[in-house]
């Protein structure tokens, strides 16, 4: 039967890119029923929308959800993140982003592999704070972070599971418990009581400041990072710069509960500047759709997509060229 999966490619690059990695997925022996929304910058500008009540709910009933990029320069700041992809990650509960970093055969950091696991629904983007006599010269701003025991606790849960599953079996925390002596002791009480349900996986910590200069310096020591939402998402940024660049760096989105669909996207946004010049790398997006193939039980297509996009890492092209190689490989 074929999965059904909605496709958000959305503004600048991302249709372009999502439009290779179906075509790989299909090459891959992967049955698709797809239907395409309209969202992102473009629709916002147009129309107003940023997601209505009513896709929010049609997007529910999907088994998966791939998202191209979104992002217009017209745009403000914080309209789509916190409206359409921070709405998503919320409302569908989207709790784990899973991003891999993996180098290239033969490349910078060849044997590079690792996984962070991301808090993705609370932090400082739970969105806690507000302004207190805004725009005067007695202005305040806050800006919390919310960490609850349920939601540290089900992440730190999925990134032992997921240690545990592979060879090296090791898992390092990453936080700041250093000075955030609040929100760092929830996470590292709650991470050392998960670990001694998992005795086999084998734990570290790291500051966030020096975990930034390990994944410079000595990025092999690391399996499986699990950390929380903003550290998370600044460090998989760093992750894509030292394994494979951000044409690489892909993500999913993803409700490990399934009581709703997954997300599967790349990490790098819509460049407009090279959008329509063919120069878009679709690896990053090639590689969200095999974790998508993976989350909906094709584990052999998702391993083909992979072995292929290792094969065919020298081929230089258009967007099209490198998407048409790769469906070759599968
Ligand atoms: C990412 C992005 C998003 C984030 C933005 C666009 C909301 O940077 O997926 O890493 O901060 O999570
Ligand atoms: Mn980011």
């Amino acid at each position: 039967m074929a999965h059904r999966v909605g496709i958000i490619g959305g503004d600048g690059i991302g249709p372009e890119v999502t439009a290779e990695a179906l075509k790989v997925v299909r090459a891959a022996g992967v049955e698709l029923a797809t239907t395409d929304y309209d969202l992102g910058g473009r629709r916002y500008l147009a129309t107003g929308d940023v997601l209505p009540d009513s896709v929010l709910e049609e997007l529910r009933g999907f088994d998966a959800i791939l998202l191209g990029a979104v992002g217009t320069p017209e745009v403000p700041p914080g309209v789509l993140e916190r409206g359409l992809l921070l709405r998503m990650r919320f409302a569908l509960d989207l709790y784990v982003n899973l991003r891999p970093f993996k180098s290239p055969p033969n490349r910078h950091n060849d044997g590079v592999d690792f996984l962070v696991v991301r808090e993705n629904t609370e932090g400082t983007y739970a969105g806690e704070g507000g302004f207190l006599r805004q725009g005067t010269p007695n202005e305040i701003a806050t800006q919390g972070s919310v960490n609850t025991r349920l939601g540290v606790e089900r992440c730190v849960r999925f990134a032992f599971d997921l240690a545990k599953a592979r060879p090296a079996k090791h898992l390092t925390l990453v936080h700041k418990t250093n000075v955030l002596t609040f929100a760092g002791d929830l996470w590292q009480r709650t991470f050392d009581a998960v670990a001694t349900d998992f005795a086999d996986v084998a734990t570290a910590y790291n500051h966030v400041d020096a975990a930034c200069i390990y994944f410079v310096q000595d990025p092999a020591r690391y399996d499986v990072i699990v950390t929380d939402n903003l550290f998370g998402d600044i460090l998989t940024d760093l992750g894509g710069a030292i394994a494979g660049g951000i044409g690489r760096a892909a993500s999913a989105n993803l409700n490990p509960a399934r009581t709703g669909p997954s997300l599967f996207e790349p990490v790098h946004g819509s460049a407009p500047d090279i959008a329509g010049t063919g120069k878009a790398d679709p690896r990053a997006a090639v590689i969200s759709a095999s974790m998508m193939c993976d989350f909906l039980g094709e584990a052999d297509a998702a391993t083909r997509i992979l072995n292929a996009v290792d094969k065919t890492d020298d081929v230089e092209g258009t967007t099209s060229q490198v998407g048409d190689a790769i469906a070759a490989a599968c």
